[in-house]
């Protein structure tokens, strides 16, 4: 495996414990209240977004993490499959979601093939950890998930100031690395790719997606997009 790719994963299970400070706008991600509530209703845009789409059956999450849109998804939906690379993570998320009609996997996305088809796919805060080679045959795999007529929700970051850590490189002076810093200082070296509304509607269109592409104010990139 690429040595970037084994690294980001390490990275998110040695962060799985103090991972949810980052939404939640807690220590090294405190901003302070303005640009903290500007975060939260951002957030809340796209959550609302997500939450139009339901009620569906059966979802698929692909980098499910700690739960964080997984408690989002179980509002709208009648079954989720929650897959992800890190066991870390995804015992806090089970802890978090308590939930009979949640099923976890862990598997390596890039090692991984859909083993049938959802109504919904969601990934949060994934595809710019995509290497930039590898995102056409992973949004291909993606397509193999999503039944016709089904949807696929992505919510990513935009390029912002104040998004990342306040000890980490802004995000408007990287290309496609980020150095990322845990609370004891330990560095680890991660994919971080932005796209553009316009240049990720198109890679969706190619791979059979019909996708509305939209941005909040400041933070957050979303795609709702329709299978054809
Ligand atoms: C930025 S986090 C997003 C988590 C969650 N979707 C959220 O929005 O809070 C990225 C997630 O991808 C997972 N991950 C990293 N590499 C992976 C891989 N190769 N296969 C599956 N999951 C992976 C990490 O464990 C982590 O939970």
């Amino acid at each position: 495996m690429d040595d970037r790719l084994q690294q980001q994963i390490n990275y998110y299970r040695a962060r799985a414990g103090e991972y949810d400070e980052w939404f939640y706008r807690i220590g090294r991600y405190d901003h302070g209240q303005d640009l903290n509530q500007q975060w939260f209703s951002e957030a809340q845009q796209v959550m609302d977004q997500l939450h139009g789409i339901g009620p569906v059956d059966d979802v698929l999450e692909l980098a499910c993490g700690t739960g964080i849109w997984t408690e989002q998804l179980h509002k709208i939906a009648g079954h989720i499959t929650a897959l992800d690379a890190s066991p870390e993570v995804i015992a806090i998320n089970k802890a978090k979601l308590n939930a009979d009609n949640v099923t976890y996997g862990q598997v390596d996305l890039f090692n991984w093939e859909p083993d049938r088809q959802y109504d919904l796919v969601f990934f949060g805060f994934w595809l710019s950890h995509v290497p930039p080679d590898k995102l056409m045959d992973f949004l291909q795999k993606v397509a193999r998930a999503v039944r016709p007529g089904g949807h696929l929700f992505i919510v990513d970051s935009r390029r912002a100031i104040a998004s990342s850590a306040k000890d980490h490189i802004p995000y408007a002076d990287t290309d496609v690395f980020h150095t990322r810093k845990l609370n004891d200082g330990s560095e680890y070296v991660i994919y971080k790719v932005f796209y553009e509304p316009q240049s990720l509607r198109h890679k969706l269109s190619r791979v059979g997606f019909e996708a509305d592409v939209s941005e909040t104010g400041h933070y957050f990139l979303y795609a709702h997009a329709i299978r054809r």
